[in-house]
């Protein structure tokens, strides 16, 4: 026994980085993952990866600004004989961009994207897996939801806000008594794809994380800004993330772990 046989898993952001490697590991344990990303091709991609592996998935395509997509997601994990006992708040979008030039809707796409999805998530997820009998809720917030940084104000206070309602909403859980516990992870730098998804411009304002291609390169961002000097690899990530879901975490709620080599050590 691995810990998640019978049990299902639902993943937002599942196609690509941490999102993808969380649904593996939950899937090497024996979990049915729910893979949902907006970009359905990657979430196809994840499920072939599992199945290679010999797990079992399904891809389904959710923009977790769409109240609508969740319900449709859910309707499906509702079916399904695999009961629901967690869920994985991972889509996430972050931005580098000067406060006073930033437009209200570059704002509001980062907050839609990072806050407001996981508020859904959670708001039609936790119902469901109390109902199986209890569970848990992972949200992935950032060092950036933990301490401030110039150029970041969107990011920032977006994984801020998802670390300050996991843990309300962790606490309307524990008062509700219905076994679901909710914890956020914040992760430092990963390496993931989501670092070459910034422009140029963007790169210009990390300062000494640019690579030679004048985007960011990862590994110089993790030279430049990571104590211990290297990135995590999004299967580190997801292996903190399969443990506050499993039993072994029973006692931890409303909490959060930080996985940064050190950057908010001082
Ligand atoms: N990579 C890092 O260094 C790092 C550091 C701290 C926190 N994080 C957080 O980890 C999470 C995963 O990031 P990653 O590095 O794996 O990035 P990634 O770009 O590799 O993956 C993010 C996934 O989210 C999906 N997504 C974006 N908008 C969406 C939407 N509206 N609806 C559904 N899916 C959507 C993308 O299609 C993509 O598959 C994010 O919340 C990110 O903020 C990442």
């Amino acid at each position: 026994m691995s810990g998640f046989e019978g049990k299902a898993v639902l993943i937002s952001g599942a196609g690509s980085g941490i999102g993808r490697a969380t649904s593996l590991a939950f899937a090497a344990h024996g979990a049915h993952v729910w893979v949902t990303d907006f970009d359905k091709a990657g979430a196809d991609r994840t499920v072939e990866l599992i199945a290679d592996a010999g797990g079992t998935a399904t891809a389904v395509k959710l923009d977790v600004r769409l109240e609508s997509d969740w319900q449709a997601a859910f309707d499906l994990t509702d079916a399904h004989a695999a009961a629901l006992t967690t869920v994985v708040n991972c889509a996430g979008k972050s931005m580098l961009a000067d406060t006073f030039t930033m437009s209200l809707d570059e704002l509001r796409l980062v907050m839609a994207i990072n806050v407001e999805g996981a508020f859904l998530g959670m708001k039609h997820g936790i119902p469901r897996i109390a109902k199986s009998g209890g569970g848990a809720v992972v949200n992935i917030s950032s060092i950036m939801g933990l301490k401030g940084k110039a150029r970041m104000a969107a990011y920032c206070g977006a994984k801020g806000a998802v670390r300050m309602m996991t843990k309300a909403i962790a606490l309307e859980c524990a008062e509700l008594r219905n076994k679901v516990r909710v914890n956020s992870v914040h992760p430092g730098v990963v390496d993931t794809p989501a670092w070459s998804k910034h422009d140029a411009k963007e790169a210009r304002m990390l300062a000494g994380a640019e690579g030679a291609s004048g985007m960011l390169d990862v590994h110089e961002v993790a030279g430049a800004m990571v104590p211990i000097g290297v990135a995590a690899s999004a299967e580190e990530i997801a292996e903190t993330v399969r443990f506050l879901a499993s039993d072994a975490a029973r006692h931890i709620t409303g909490a959060e772990i930080v996985i940064d080599g050190g950057m908010t050590a001082d």
